[in-house]
């Protein structure tokens, strides 16, 4: 199979913006290289136009929205929220193929998607599942950050967490995760790490978070089950509970997670550019779901090992654009980001115009008469 020319897919649903940061004005933002203009119109619904306008292309977003409608910045041609034009200067007549590209909009689990593909495929049932995000049972919060790296970099990084031991030691990260073993599985579109560290030390994250909701000071089980969706959403299942208080699953049995805490970090990465991505996250947790305070520490918290994450990603991306055409090389810890990687590369070939097969015969003769 040919190497896909690009690096992500357009038919899918992309998270664009965190809800809260959509209101009655402009916000420009790149998705997959497309440049959009967003608002929220009075009604609540959110309209994604792309940021060029018919008539000399001065980016939409750097006009201003009159009611619901957008206003170009340059010579005043009218918009309506689905990126038609309705009025333009000092002519009655508008010519009917006055309009802007519109993209498919859902908002869903305090996210707002767009699709930049094909807008007869976007089917709101394939945005991927989030919904610890604003699930009463569920407490939590997160931040958006532009980091300058292609988003499958970020996509590697949280499939294979044993990064954890060397990236954030003081946090999260102990010699278990790097020594415990794992096991990787995948289907059509997810690929899923299953780690656990059975009658461990918690690293220092963990064991503040057992101590506050259950009071525990001990050795723990410890889990992280990894799940890619593609083609850029990571949620992670973590926690740890008392050690052989039954949290592991056996034989087919979920464990009893009773005497834990459990916490999902919710992980989406829009692609801006082959080297450049905006990282929504968020981390919830189905403990001491009351405490304000706690979801702030949290968010803080998570943000600062994250940061430890961007440098690395990065450096990486400087030291590849220095490299052109150097490979990587795997390890067995890189099981997940491979099926992940492969995944991608699937949704990306489907959308590629079928490549012309030259007969063979015919190409051994066009060889032999060279
Ligand atoms: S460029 Fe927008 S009205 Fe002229
Ligand atoms: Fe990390």
């Amino acid at each position: 199979m040919s190497r896909p020319t690009s690096s992500f897919p357009l038919n899918a649903w992309y998270a664009a913006a965190y809800d809260v940061e959509l209101k009655h004005s402009l916000l420009a933002r790149t998705i997959c290289k497309q440049k959009l203009v967003m608002y929220r119109r009075s009604d609540g619904q959110v309209a994604a136009l792309e940021d060029a306008c018919w008539h000399r292309m001065m980016p939409l977003s750097l006009g201003r929205l009159e009611g619901d409608e957008l206003v170009c910045g340059y010579h005043g041609l009218v918009y309506n929220s689905q990126g038609r034009c309705t009025h333009m200067p000092s002519q009655e007549t508008l010519n009917p193929s006055a309009c802007v590209r519109s993209y498919p909009v859902v908002e869903k689990h305090r996210f707002v998607w767009v699709w930049p593909g094909d807008p007869a495929l976007a089917d709101p049932a394939l945005v991927p599942d989030m919904h610890w995000n604003d699930d009463p049972a569920w407490a939590g919060d997160g931040k958006m950050i532009r980091v300058a790296c292609d988003y499958r970099l970020v996509v590697d990084n949280l499939m294979d967490l044993t990064h954890e031991t060397f990236v954030h030691g003081s946090s999260i990260g102990n010699r278990a995760v790097a020594e415990a073993p794992f096991v990787a599985t995948h289907g059509d579109r997810s690929a899923t790490v299953t780690r656990w560290m059975e009658n461990i030390d918690a690293p220092p994250f963990w064991a503040a978070q057992i101590r506050h909701a259950h009071g525990y000071e001990g050795k723990v089980d410890r889990w992280q089950i990894i799940r890619f969706e593609g083609p850029c959403t990571v949620n992670i299942d973590v926690g740890v509970a008392a050690a052989g208080s039954g949290a592991v699953p056996s034989e087919g049995q979920p464990g009893d997670r009773s005497r834990g805490v459990n916490g999902y970090v919710l992980n989406t990465i829009t692609p801006e550019t082959e080297t450049s991505c905006v990282y929504f996250w968020a981390f919830a947790r189905n403990y001491c779901t009351g405490e304000q305070r706690l979801t702030h520490e949290l968010r803080e918290g998570v943000a600062g090992i994250f940061r430890e994450d961007e440098l690395v990603l990065e450096a990486q991306q400087r030291a590849m654009d220095e490299r052109p055409g150097q490979e990587f090389h795997n390890l067995n810890i890189d099981a997940g980001a491979m099926w992940a990687r492969r995944l991608i590369d699937q949704l990306i070939a489907k959308e590629q115009p079928a490549a012309t097969t030259i007969p063979i015969r015919a190409a051994a003769a066009a060889e032999a008469g060279r």
